[in-house]
């Protein structure tokens, strides 16, 4: 590779992109100061981001799709009565998606019919929208997966895809995923004292859940291998909706502190864990080592 080709060749993609788009009629204003660097960062960073909007239940088409959407709603919010032999824990998908997956910063599912194919690190795979609900029917409901040719995934899909009614393939929905936080240290101790004086009411004393809220570790809670038994995804989801009947009076700190501790309780095994990121680029909170860490450091230490 000769020196001058790597910095050559970005510029030739910016004067590209910089053409295209005065070709496209100059809809996007382009300023004066550096264009060629700003069409080029426009092009790179500004996928279509849409409000947070699912269509009414009063507009479910009668018929055979109408019926599935309908039932595939119903499993969401009822998964453990429903699928008694695909869910291992006293959670429901709605327990974590709030509000039947339509709250913002709580993983909303409107718009996630249009972000699937998707590449994901953690198995290293493009992953359909059916393996990512089975990710969580494993995980989140330390469960098994539903059979990909039955009824209920395809129920549960026609649900997600309605939901995702009118959001572009590839765009970013406001409030997707959970809100982001800059990491702070935690502390188990405050946290534990914050969890007694402001969750256990509802949570119990023992994370164990009440008939106001569904467990938090222990036997019937999510397994180690789901994304809320990691600290920045559970401080994340805490911060901004929990209390439940006082979203976002809590502190970033003590969304950290409880979250950590709420993480460092006993919870079920997930078998395999270990050869999750098997690519070696395991979150920096991943909740336990895996095989791929583990090569990607030897590979780094063995350096003489
Ligand atoms: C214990 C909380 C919890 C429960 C219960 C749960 N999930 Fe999830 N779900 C998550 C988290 C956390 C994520 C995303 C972050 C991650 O993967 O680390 C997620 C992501 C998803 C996604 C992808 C969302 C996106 O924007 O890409 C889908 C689809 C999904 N869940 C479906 C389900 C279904 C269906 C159920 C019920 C069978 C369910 N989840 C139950 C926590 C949960
Ligand atoms: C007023 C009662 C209440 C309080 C107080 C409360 N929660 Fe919750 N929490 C809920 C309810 C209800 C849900 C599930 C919503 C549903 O099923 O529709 C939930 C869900 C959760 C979940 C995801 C599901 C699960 O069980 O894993 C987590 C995590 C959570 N709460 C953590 C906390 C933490 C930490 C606190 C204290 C900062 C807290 N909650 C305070 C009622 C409460």
């Amino acid at each position: 590779m000769s020196r001058w080709s790597a910095p050559q060749r970005p510029m030739a993609a910016a004067l590209m992109l910089l053409s295209t788009q005065l070709a496209v009629g100059a809809c996007r204003r382009v300023p004066a100061d550096d264009p060629v660097a700003s069409a080029a960062a426009t092009a790179r960073s500004s996928p279509l981001v849409v409000p947070l909007r699912a269509p009414p239940d009063s507009a479910i088409p009668e018929g055979p799709l109408g019926t599935s959407i309908r039932r595939g709603h119903a499993l969401l919010v009822a998964t453990r009565d429903s699928l008694p032999d695909y869910v291992g824990n006293r959670l429901r998908c709605v327990s974590c998606h709030l509000d039947d997956g339509r709250r913002a910063y709580a993983s909303p599912l409107v718009g996630v019919y249009a972000r699937f194919p998707q590449y994901r690190a953690r198995n290293a795979r493009v992953n359909t929208i059916e393996d990512r609900i089975n990710g969580c029917f494993l995980r989140s409901m330390n469960g098994r997966p539903l059979p990909l040719e039955g009824r209920d995934i395809h129920d549960i899909t026609a649900y997600l895809a309605w939901i995702s009614r009118g959001i572009p393939v590839g765009a970013t929905v406001k409030g997707q995923g959970f809100v982001k936080l800059q990491p702070l240290p935690p502390d188990t101790v405050r946290g534990a004292a914050s969890y007694a004086s402001i969750c256990a009411r509802c949570h119990g004393a023992q994370g164990e859940g009440t008939v106001l809220a569904p467990p938090l570790w222990g036997p019937q809670s999510f397994n180690i291998g789901a994304g809320m038994a990691r600290l920045r995804t559970a401080a994340a989801f805490i911060r901004h909706n929990m209390p439940f009947d006082n979203p976002g009076s809590l502190t970033d700190q003590q969304a950290f502190d409880i979250a950590a501790y709420v993480v460092s309780r006993p919870r079920p095994d997930f078998p395999g864990k270990e050869n999750d990121w098997p690519n070696g680029d395991a979150p920096p909170d991943a909740a336990y080592p895996t095989k791929g860490a583990s090569t990607h450091r030897t590979a780094a230490t063995q350096q003489p």
